[in-house]
């Protein structure tokens, strides 16, 4: 059964430390998801488990057998890029069946296994056409039956989405979703795009320069950041500086900037400790011009935008931090630029983190 294994895997680029010291456990049948932003090391981790290149440290294991030395041919992956890496002479047909041409498979079988496949992707009616004569969305399908045919059973895509059209891209993560789930495969999916990760993927792992920072479902990662970037990179955050300045049995006081006071529950920190408060936009409320109560802070619209579903506030507050607050556009009143209005936190919905010691903006960094 494909279950991969990393153990403690490194490589270099020269003095480029494409991917440090990872350690990571896909699970057999797991639809999983790489995701990071540009640079981080993922596609270096795809090439790695593809063993299309060689770790300068660290092990590789599929199904419980060291692969680190062993060819990309004798790993049973199928492999999915980004491009359409079809053979652009070849038909569909022959495109998928190349596979099973160069194992020498039997006739019978080769025939089976094509039309299966081209069936699987919905395009066995196109099996006469070449790559030129398909959409986008159409290629990749053919690639991924042409990655399937030749009886992989672990599946590694790098951004195979990245390079369709909006809607094309959103119908086709569910299809390849429900695939890999009817076919019982392994999948390992290399993306930046969070909203692809979150609707596709069993669990996820967080890269950030060539490291893995947080592994979890979609849910724990955005109920349960480990990292200030994490809280950034999956969903979105308002991040606020302050310090502890009371604890109780139900969780703590915060002092932001200006002395504005915020409380949350269910956090243990110390007095004293400077910290980062992260907001989620979506959970901060909006109240029509200047108002008192827990954890409502005065302030002004910045910015409105209308985005479609949602509208998005910048609100700058009264010690001048700025947060974003989300609203669906359909509900409640929308407000103008220069408006009073109060922003109000959540008390059991944001996180703290400590400070970092490189600083906020650091951490928060993408490159
Ligand atoms: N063949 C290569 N030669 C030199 N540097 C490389 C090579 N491939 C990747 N890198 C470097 O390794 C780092 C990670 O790259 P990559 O794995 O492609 O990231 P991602 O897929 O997340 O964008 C980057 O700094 C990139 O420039
Ligand atoms: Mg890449």
């Amino acid at each position: 059964m494909p279950e991969v294994r990393l153990e403690n895997v490194t490589k270099k680029y020269g003095k480029i430390i494409a991917v440090k010291n990872v350690n990571l456990h896909v699970h057999d049948k797991e639809y999983f998801s790489l995701i990071g932003p540009s640079g981080c090391g993922k596609t270096t981790l795809l090439r790695l488990i593809a063993g299309l290149v060689q770790p300068d440290e660290g092990k590789i294991f599929i199904e419980n057998k060291l692969v680190t030395h062993i060819p990309p041919e004798d790993r049973g992956i199928g492999f999915v890029f980004q491009t359409y890496a079809l053979f652009p002479h070849m038909n569909a047909w022959d495109n998928v069946t190349y596979g099973p041409r160069v194992k020498a498979w039997e006739e019978e079988k080769r025939e089976r296994i094509g039309r299966e496949m081209l069936e699987m992707v919905k395009l066995y009616e196109r099996a006469d056409a070449v790559p030129k004569e398909l959409s986008g969305g159409m290629m990749q399908r053919v690639a991924l039956a042409r990655a399937l045919a030749a009886d992989a059973k672990l599946l590694l895509l790098d951004e195979p989405l990245g390079a369709l059209d909006a809607k094309i891209r959103f119908d086709l993560r569910y299809e390849l979703r429900k695939l890999v789930k009817d076919l019982g495969l392994t999948a390992v999916h290399v993306t930046h795009d969070q909203g692809e990760a979150m609707a596709i993927s069993d669990r996820i792992a967080v890269m950030k320069k060539g490291r893995i920072l947080q592994v979890d479902t979609p849910q724990e990662l955005y109920m349960k950041p480990q990292h200030v970037f994490v809280a950034n990179f999956i969903g979105e955050s308002n991040f606020l500086e302050g310090y502890i300045v009371e604890t109780n049995d139900k969780g703590c006081v915060i002092e932001l900037r200006g002395g504005v006071i915020v409380n949350v529950v269910n956090q243990t920190r110390n007095k004293g400790e400077r910290v980062v408060l992260a907001v989620r936009p979506e959970t901060l409320s909006i109240e029509k011009g200047h108002k008192k109560g827990l954890n409502c802070i005065t302030g002004h619209i910045e910015r409105f935008r209308f985005e479609g579903t949602d509208v998005r506030y910048e609100v700058r507050l009264k010690n001048e931090d700025v947060v974003v607050i989300v609203r669906p556009a359909l509900m409640g009143e929308w407000f103008n630029e220069g408006e009073k209005v109060t922003a109000c936190f959540p008390t059991d919905k944001s996180y703290l983190f400590t400070y970092p010691s490189l600083g906020l903006r650091s951490e928060l960094a993408l490159e």
